[in-house]
């Protein structure tokens, strides 16, 4: 392991490489990256980089958000299958169909789309931004959310603003974060602090103290008078949680949350792809340049969530 580390720093130095790793990738990349952190923090971090490659350790809209606000530098993804489910349940052409069915529609896209579906869109928003963008919004137009009905409609409930919500889901929150599992943890540890990611389904929502994007649990568990916490999102957040928080306990809803897509990455592929510098991203240019303004629209509202 220890070679493995050092060829891994050496090839960093040599490229001049960051690595930017999401909350939910394996413990043996949480270890090896320079930055931890959800999907906002990643975009922030992305414009803010001074590197010449940055290798993204996360889901393929992942690094593709890094390369689209980065041109001029290479982003690599060491797994070019690492797909984000949610993400493929719209395309551009059924966004556009989407559209006319709306009066002057206004798109906010979940930054879990492809750049062809953020270049048709007019802002992004991640888990930990959706309200503060929604409210945002002004002008008579309809507004449009794409592509988790969850967010959606969480954001809906929240706001108060009515809006045309595309049906996509996570399939790892949607189909194994059930309400059942949290009543039955709820029996063994009824004191604990339940803190539930907005792509899970309203009846889980609804059993939740907290409803919050990862980098607000990580946030929240370390200020918290609490000890105990039922965490309802993709287990690989279970990794940074127990490190940063060594006198508190964590019950994950199901063992069965992982985002295998995720977990793809390991730390083996991202030494090969650096020393090979393959997987890089690319986007086409006109494609980079309208996707580009949604989310630097994102960035600049305030974030407070
Ligand atoms: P975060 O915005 O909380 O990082 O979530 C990203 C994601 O893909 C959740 O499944
Ligand atoms: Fe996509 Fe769900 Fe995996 Fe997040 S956890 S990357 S939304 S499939």
């Amino acid at each position: 392991m220890n070679e493995i580390i050092e060829e891994l720093n050496r090839l960093k130095k040599e490229k001049n490489a960051v690595i930017l790793a999401h909350v939910y990738q394996l413990p043996e990349i949480h270890d090896i990256a320079d930055f931890v952190g959800d999907s906002l923090d990643l975009s922030r971090k992305a414009v803010q980089i001074e590197a010449d490659v940055i290798v993204f350790c996360g889901v393929y809209f992942m690094a593709e958000i890094a390369s689209i606000l980065n041109p001029e530098k290479k982003v690599l993804i060491p797994d070019m299958d690492a797909d984000c489910p949610m993400a493929d349940m719209i395309t551009a052409e059924k966004l556009k169909e989407f559209k006319s069915r709306y009066r002057n529609p206004v798109v906010v896209a979940y930054v879990n789309t492809s750049a062809a579906v953020k270049a048709e869109s007019d802002i992004c928003c991640t888990s930990s931004n959706a309200i503060n963008v929604v409210r945002s919004i002004e002008g008579a137009g309809d507004i449009i959310f794409v592509p988790d009905r969850n967010l959606g409609s969480y954001v809906q409930r929240v706001s108060g603003v009515e809006m045309g919500v595309w049906s996509g889901f996570c399939p790892t929150h949607n189909n194994f974060i059930l309400p059942e599992y949290i009543l039955e943890i709820k029996k063994e540890h009824p004191c604990a602090e339940v803190l539930v990611h907005p792509e899970c389904r309203p009846q889980v929502i609804s059993l939740a103290d907290r409803v919050m994007s990862t980098g607000a649990m990580c946030k929240h568990v370390k200020k918290s008078a609490a000890k105990d916490f039922i965490i309802g999102t993709e287990n690989g957040i279970l990794y940074k949680l127990k490190k940063d928080n060594p006198g508190k306990n964590f019950y994950p809803v199901s063992n069965l949350a992982i985002c295998p897509n995720m977990k793809k990455i390991t730390l083996a592929k991202v030494v090969d792809a650096l020393a090979n510098m393959k997987s890089l991203i690319s986007v086409a240019e006109d494609i980079r340049e309208r996707a580009s303004h949604p989310i630097l629209k994102m960035l600049k509202i305030n974030m407070q969530n």
